[in-house]
């Protein structure tokens, strides 16, 4: 598969075919995102909580990011990635954005940045697509806000907040960004939100109406135990973590019972070189 560009993606958004994405945080979780055909892979700062056990995605350090943005960007060869400024690191100024989004490209190995808020984040995110770099918008619930939004809950669902998605929708379209994140949106407010844009709207928690879904890979591969809170969007694909649990019982099983390793998966030595070692 060829590299996918912002002129891909465009292409696509023009026949109306839906854009795929996922998220990933690791070698292993961005190459299966990317053999998959996911055209985006976007390492999120959901990572915080699913891969690195944080309670909130606020813990998350810059540092911390760019380590699991560069391990994405060695896997995912053919997928346009986008790392998602953490909290703290571009809220200050559009200079600190601007700073921290050159990070994520040097060092990161990304090739587009996300950041949270809508019409007050415009400056912002002109700021930082003018410098070249691609800048996914997120509006809708915003989780690194979650303390003023007095959790994770539904936005736009009164006509007048449903007027302040779109409105933050259509000032991070003014402000240059390629695409913007619809998060857990009413579906008929999302579907006219992506109807009043010309850039993707990629929705999560905000109907089929989008331009294209991401969910967290996590989530949607079923790979957490048993008994973990799943917001009501998310389609569990798999049970990975079964699957992985499965297996290693079996080898624990097979290690005490000496039945692994096998005489397949042991290195042989010449019987003569045997005899002459045993003497
Ligand atoms: O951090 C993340 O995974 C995200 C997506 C859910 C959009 O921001
Ligand atoms: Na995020």
């Amino acid at each position: 598969r060829k590299k996918v560009t912002l002129n891909s993606l465009r292409s696509l958004y023009k026949s109306g075919e839906p854009i795929t994405m996922i998220t990933a945080h690791d070698f292993p979780s961005g190459h299966v995102g990317d053999s998959a055909g996911m055209e985006m892979i976007l390492v999120g700062d959901s990572l915080a909580m699913v891969a690195l056990g944080m309670e909130d995605t606020s813990e998350v350090l810059v540092e911390e990011m760019l380590l699991h943005c560069r391990s994405v960007a060695r896997a995912a060869k053919s997928a346009f990635i986008t790392g998602d400024l953490p909290m703290g690191s571009y809220e200050i100024s559009p200079e600190q954005a601007l700073e921290t989004a050159i990070r994520f490209i040097k060092d990161g190995r990304v090739q587009s940045v996300k950041l949270e808020g809508g019409a007050e984040m415009a400056p912002t995110i002109k700021k930082i697509t003018t410098a070249g770099i691609p800048v996914l918008g997120h509006v809708g619930l915003t989780p690194q806000r979650q303390n003023a939004l007095g959790g994770f809950r539904v936005q736009g669902k009164t006509a007048l907040s449903a007027v302040k998605v779109l409105e933050d929708a259509l000032a991070v379209q003014a402000a240059g960004c390629f695409a913007v994140v619809l998060e857990a949106v009413p579906a008929e407010v999302a579907t006219l939100i992506t109807k009043k844009l010309s850039i993707p709207t990629i929705g999560i928690g905000a109907g089929n109406g989008c331009s294209g879904q991401v969910l967290v890979q996590i989530d949607m591969t079923g790979n957490f135990p048993p008994g973990r809170f799943l917001p009501k969007f998310v389609k569990k694909y798999g049970d990975v973590w079964t699957e992985s649990l499965k297996a290693i019982e079996a080898y624990g099983a097979e290690t005490k019972s000496r039945a692994y390793p096998a005489p397949e998966h042991t290195y042989p030595i010449p019987k003569a070189e045997l005899a002459e070692f045993e003497r």
